[in-house]
């Protein structure tokens, strides 16, 4: 790893590496805030960023600048993280027409509402409040800087007010705001130029901005890089090149985009400026980022979720322990909870936001702990208990540790889901005696008579009690992804939850014509919100017939009976696979009750879920135990 942790700078800051974390909404506050970016800190980031930060009383976000009141709070903050060597900037926003809260203080650019969040129609700023709010934000500058901050960023992507003073789409205004794009970035410049003034030459300005906007009749790569341009002649001191807005429909986020993937952005940008450029999305590799940086795509490398997966990310790859991280697999978990209003979770780590109760705590009487099944409940509880001090066995029946993982990372859209057992393997083979290969009945677990056991045999397909479920052309989701030819070219997959249209995807990918059933009203109803769209969207366009409201009613040859408004159809089947859900695999447990003094069930074996549930259940009993 060279160049990656070659120290650098921007402006008159120094940086010990070029692993910047750029702003995330996590919700946290006060300790909790702290303590989640201490770790990031510990784990050897060189630059964080925190925000976004409200600079408007009537735009208040987790974290605030706009009175002094925020700068000894802030400053504690700073603090604790410049003791790693870390530096930390502030992002500066205003939601404008995105605003999360409806209200008569939502205002834009333009009076022209947002397609997403209160969609409520704003007031078009006029030019006093134009000024007003450009001296929010400089003295929201001045005031980072006098909370030891070491720089301050704007926010002017994702569409958010600088956003949508930038961008012809919201910006239709006729004075010297709006028009030309000279004119559109006139908002911009001017808080730079007053911000500058405050907080004079040696304290570095960022700007977040588009590489794309990625929406229709908006800035695209060449306009930004006009806005780019001129950023770095009114003094900025580094970009942190971003992709689209919120309301863009292409996939900026997902596990399906490749890694890199927008990386040509920040180089275009790149091609045009002087100062330094952050790289940003789907960098979750530390070889990654030394390539774009080694040609020159880059200078600095922005990871926001594999920070937030694997805080110690920088200081595993400085010693070369890559197989040690634990790999962002943009789940989008922590996005969707962000878009819920809540504090932000992660599927792979689940001690985000538990920072200090989840501290390894050793024990003084190790256990002889069994753990049985090596799906995400068991790895974790294993990997948990074993660094406690226990004595831990994991059996595993299948050959290999991952359970339902498996299933999902056999299509390649989701192949980062393979991560979770890679990691798990590296982890556990430390510490944990791992026995493949063994079903494990209840004589097996009497006769190593355990301290603990731990029941971690997650769930196998529901079977729907239909007529000629039993019938030859009839298979299981689970049956396909574990590599079971399909026969014939017409398949029905019965259930449109998220298995359902993950494998009607998998097989329209195999050359199907894929219909799906559903009895709701709508599919992928299970699916994070960040993502449903997008998955939608590939079903569209893999020409998936979606049959909602429709209720399969009997398996028959060639295809299946269905009852819509109460009329019956029938629906075209070679082959029809069953989706509809899962039951928990909980016989060993109940058959072990009464005869185990410490006893648990956890994950999709206590009842059916997902494997951020499953992981966190496992994390939960190992520190319990
Ligand atoms: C296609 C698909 C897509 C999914 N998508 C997502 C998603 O996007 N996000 C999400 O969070 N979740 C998703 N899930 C759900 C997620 O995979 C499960 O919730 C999670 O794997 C449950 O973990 P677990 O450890 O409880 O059980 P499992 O993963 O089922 O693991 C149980 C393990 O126990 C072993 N076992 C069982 N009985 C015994 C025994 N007697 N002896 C030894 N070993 C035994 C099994 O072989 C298995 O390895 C998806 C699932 C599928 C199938
Ligand atoms: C939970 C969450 C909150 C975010 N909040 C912000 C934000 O406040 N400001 C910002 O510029 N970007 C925000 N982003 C975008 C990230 O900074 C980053 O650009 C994005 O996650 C893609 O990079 P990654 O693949 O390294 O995660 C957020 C992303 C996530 C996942």
């Amino acid at each position: 790893m060279g160049i990656l942790f070659e120290d650098t700078k921007i402006g008159s800051m120094e940086l010990k590496n070029r692993i910047v974390m750029p702003s995330i909404g996590c919700f946290f506050t006060d300790d909790k805030l702290k303590n989640f970016y201490i770790e990031r800190a510990k784990g050897g980031v060189g630059l964080i960023f925190i925000g976004p930060t409200g600079i408007d009383e009537n735009e208040p976000s987790y974290v605030n600048i706009y009175g002094d009141e925020f700068i000894s709070e802030l400053r504690d903050l700073a603090k604790a993280i410049q003791v790693y060597r870390t530096k930390i900037g502030l992002q500066l926003w205003h939601p404008g027409r995105y605003s999360f809260f409806p209200g008569d203080h939502i205002v834009s650019a333009s009076d022209i509402p947002a397609p997403i969040f209160t969609r409520q129609m704003p007031r078009a700023l006029t030019i006093p409040e134009i000024e007003k709010i450009e001296d929010e934000f400089a003295e929201g500058a001045l005031r980072t800087k006098k909370a030891g901050f070491n720089c301050v960023e704007f926010l002017a992507a994702t569409g958010y007010l600088i956003s949508q003073f930038l961008s012809p789409i919201t910006n239709k205004r006729t004075d010297r705001y709006g028009g030309s794009i000279e004119n559109r970035m006139q908002f911009l410049l001017e808080i730079i130029e007053k911000t500058r003034e405050k907080v004079g030459d040696n304290f570095p300005i960022l700007c977040r901005i588009s590489g794309n906007e990625f929406v229709e009749g908006g800035n695209t790569l060449k306009e930004q890089k006009i806005i780019a341009k001129s950023l770095d002649d009114a003094g900025v001191d580094a970009l942190n090149v971003n992709v689209g807005w919120h309301e863009s429909r292409v996939d900026q986020m997902s596990m399906m985009v490749p890694r890199g993937g927008f990386v040509y952005l920040a180089k275009e940008i790149k091609d045009v400026v002087n100062i330094p450029i952050i790289a940003s999305h789907r960098i979750n590799d530390p070889i990654l980022a030394e390539n774009i940086l080694k040609e020159k795509k880059a200078d600095l490398i922005a990871m926001a979720r594999p920070l937030i997966a694997d805080p110690e990310l920088p200081n595993k790859a400085k010693e070369g322990r890559y197989g040690e991280i634990r790999t962002c697999i943009a789940c989008n978990s922590c996005f969707d909870d962000v878009f819920n209003g809540v504090p932000i979770t992660c599927l792979v780590n689940p001690a985000v936001g538990k920072e200090e109760e989840y501290k390894i705590k050793p024990v003084e009487n190790p256990k002889k702990v069994i753990v049985v099944g090596g799906g995400p409940a068991g790895m974790e509880a294993a990997r948990v208990a074993a660094l406690r001090g226990h004595n831990v066995t994991l059996y595993e029946k299948d050959d290999r540790l991952g359970g339902q993982i498996n299933l999902i990372s056999a299509w390649p859209a989701m192949e980062e889901f393979a991560n979770i057992p890679r990691y798990y393997l590296n982890q556990l083979r430390k510490n944990v005696e791992i026995e493949f290969g063994r079903d494990v009945t209840q004589d097996l677990i009497m006769r190593q008579n355990p301290d603990v056991v731990i029941v971690a045999t997650g769930a196998s397909p529901s079977i729907p009690d239909i007529s000629g479920v039993d019938r030859d052309n009839v298979i299981t989701a689970f049956d396909i992804l574990r590599g079971r030819e399909v026969d014939g070219k017409n398949i029905v997959v019965m259930g449109g939850g998220g298995v359902g249209c993950d494998v009607a995807l998998f097989l329209a990918e195999k050359g199907k014509k894929v219909t799906i059933v559903e009895m709701l009203g709508k599919v992928g109803t299970d699916i994070g919100r960040s993502t449903r769209w997008i998955i939608k969207k590939r079903l569209k366009e893999a020409k998936i017939d979606i049959k909602t409201g429709t209720k399969a009613v009997e398996i028959v040859e060639g295809g299946l009976i269905v009852e819509e408004d109460g009329k019956r159809g029938f629906i075209k089947g070679d082959t029809i696979v069953l989706s509809v859900g899962t039951r928990s695999n909980r016989g060993l447990y109940d058959l072990l009750s009464g005869k185990i003094s410490e006893l648990y069930l956890i994950g999709d074996s206590s009842k059916p879920r997902k494997a951020l549930d499953a992981i966190r259940e496992g994390a939960e009993i190992a520190r319990e135990i």
